[in-house]
């Protein structure tokens, strides 16, 4: 048998191929940190690059400031901004951010009925698109094993599909013979030439 990758090792595949040092990344629900290190490790230097962490929960927030704290250097955790708040609005400021993740769902080892929910998720995602770089990328992954996370995976596939193909690249990943099989979204917008 051969190993699949799991739908975050293809995540962070995609964003490593992608990222560059001094890019701006916008973690949308942080969490415990994992994926904003991965992505702080690969834009931030000490001169340049920007990572923006969103989660609604405050021990979130704090067990990402904790981690990136313990594996960045001063200079490089002084470009990281941390947003206790929802991700249903970014910041206009935000606008030519390079890459924005999802990793939806709840804190894992946490309080479950704290998860995202499909209308916010909906408007973080048309917002955040509209702030991406040209040829700037999103990343969704989608937990479709529980109630809400079926609701929320079904209604990204929806708006995904009204997406121009023109103008935004779009591939999806999922085990098929699975239905609760978490799944991987990745948005590219596609840049003009
Ligand atoms: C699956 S966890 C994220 C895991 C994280 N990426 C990591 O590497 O550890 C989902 C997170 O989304 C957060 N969340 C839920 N609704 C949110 C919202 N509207 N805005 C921002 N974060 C939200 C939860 O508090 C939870 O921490």
């Amino acid at each position: 048998m051969i190993n699949f990758n799991s739908h975050l090792t293809l995540a962070h595949d995609y964003w490593k191929q992608y990222l560059k040092p001094g890019a701006r990344a916008i973690d949308g629900t942080c969490g415990n940190g994992k994926d904003s290190l991965f992505i702080a490790k690969i834009i931030l230097t000490e001169q340049g690059g920007e990572l923006c962490c969103f989660d609604i929960q405050k021990k979130a927030i704090e067990t990402t400031k904790s981690l990136l704290k313990e594996n960045l250097s001063q200079k490089q955790f002084e470009r990281v901004v941390f947003y206790e708040q929802s991700h249903e609005r970014f910041p206009k400021e935000l606008f030519g951010t390079d890459l924005i993740v999802y990793n939806f769902g709840y804190l894992p080892g946490s309080d479950k009925t704290i998860t995202t929910m499909t209308s916010s998720s909906l408007s973080s995602i048309e917002n955040g698109l509209s702030l991406l770089s040209e040829g700037g990328m999103m990343s969704l992954t989608c937990y479709p094993g529980h109630e809400e996370g079926e609701k929320e995976e079904k209604a990204t596939f929806a708006f995904c599909e009204t997406l121009e193909n023109e103008r935004w690249k779009i591939s999806y990943h999922k085990q098929l013979n699975k239905k609760s099989a978490p799944s991987l979204i990745i948005i590219q917008k596609k840049a003009f030439n």
